[in-house]
């Protein structure tokens, strides 16, 4: 019978001790704040499945993007519900189109104070609800689309948008936007390339904060939950077509993903902590049989402790709060 050498437990005796030896810390300015803005409301709509998540009106979107200024935060993702959808999201490079619009307005708001992100995807704006425009079978276009993210990029750009993040999972989307960005003198806006995107289920609550018209799912285009190696595949397609940003979403059930593009990757790595992954936290919390700020933290945590430098999360204006 022998006591034990090594301690670790004496670097765990106190709250000071624990926070001088901490080796991830969340700090504001690594969150982004995802919101929605619908057209034609004049009041803030409750999301059901996101209790406490709202779809804005402009008026509350422009007080929000206040908030993430005096906050400190990193940015604000702006995600745009139309009124009127079509087969080729003609709203969406539309600069009167509510994204367009809202990405001026906040940009006029916040100026340079904090970074203004506009969500690249046709998916809010087409009544379809597919990512991309669809060929005559039905079929999600690849080549089509890009020519409709390259019109966007552009009106996104024109509105004032620092980083457009490009969800919609095309191959070749980040250089062709590229492209059509430095043609047009718009060589300093930032691409953020949601380069391994997965076909998952915790989506399902951003469906209802976007009025998705999606019927099937988007298995032709995200990727499969059972493949890590594609991951690898896609970031380096996406830093060789010119990505600045790379992102894994969902976050905390592919921490290993993160973990494995952190590694190879030269440029700051992302994860979002999407819809469904907030929607547990807070049903599970509801029922009160966790603790919320505590499951809340924890995951952010973990999630940076994976690798991912910013994390785009429906949070990020809690966190603060939490921390001071
Ligand atoms: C596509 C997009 C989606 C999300 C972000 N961008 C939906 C999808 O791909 O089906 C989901 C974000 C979330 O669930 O919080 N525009």
């Amino acid at each position: 019978m022998s006591f034990p050498v090594e301690r670790p437990r004496r670097l765990r005796q106190s709250p000071a001790l624990r926070r001088l030896v901490a080796e991830t810390r969340l700090h504001p300015a690594d969150l982004i704040l995802p919101v929605f803005v619908r057209e034609g409301i004049h009041q803030p709509q409750p999301i059901g499945s996101m209790p406490g998540v709202v779809q804005h009106s402009m008026d509350s979107l422009l007080d929000v993007a206040r908030e993430v200024v005096a906050e400190g935060l990193g940015g604000i993702m702006i995600f745009g519900v139309p009124r009127d959808k079509d087969a080729v999201g003609s709203g969406a490079d539309d600069p009167d189109g509510i994204l367009n619009q809202a990405l001026a307005q906040v940009r006029d708001v916040v100026g340079d104070d904090t970074v203004v992100m506009a969500d690249l995807c046709l998916d809010e704006f087409t009544d379809h609800g597919h990512c991309g425009v669809l060929d005559d079978r039905g079929a999600v276009d690849n080549d089509a689309t890009l020519e409709r993210y390259a019109a966007m990029a552009l009106a996104q750009a024109d509105a004032g948008a620092h980083v457009l993040g490009l969800s919609g999972m095309m191959d070749g989307q980040i250089g062709y936007v590229r492209e059509a960005l430095d043609a047009a003198g718009h060589v300093d806006t930032v691409l953020l390339a949601y380069a391994a995107k997965y076909a998952s289920a915790f989506y399902g609550p951003f469906r209802e904060a976007v009025d998705s018209s999606l019927v099937g799912d988007r298995k032709t285009y995200q990727q499969d939950p059972a493949n890590l190696t594609e991951s690898l595949r896609e970031v380096r397609l996406d830093l060789a077509e010119g990505a600045d940003l790379v992102m894994v979403k969902p976050a905390l059930p592919y921490l290993d993903v993160v973990r494995a593009v952190a590694e190879v990757s030269d440029v700051p790595v992302s994860a979002y902590q999407v819809s469904g992954e907030y929607a547990q936290i807070e049903a599970a919390a509801a029922h009160g049989w966790i603790e919320r700020e505590r499951a809340a933290l924890e995951a952010l945590t973990s999630i940076r402790r994976a690798g991912a430098q910013q994390v785009l999360t429906y949070y990020a204006l809690d966190v603060p709060r939490w921390l001071s």
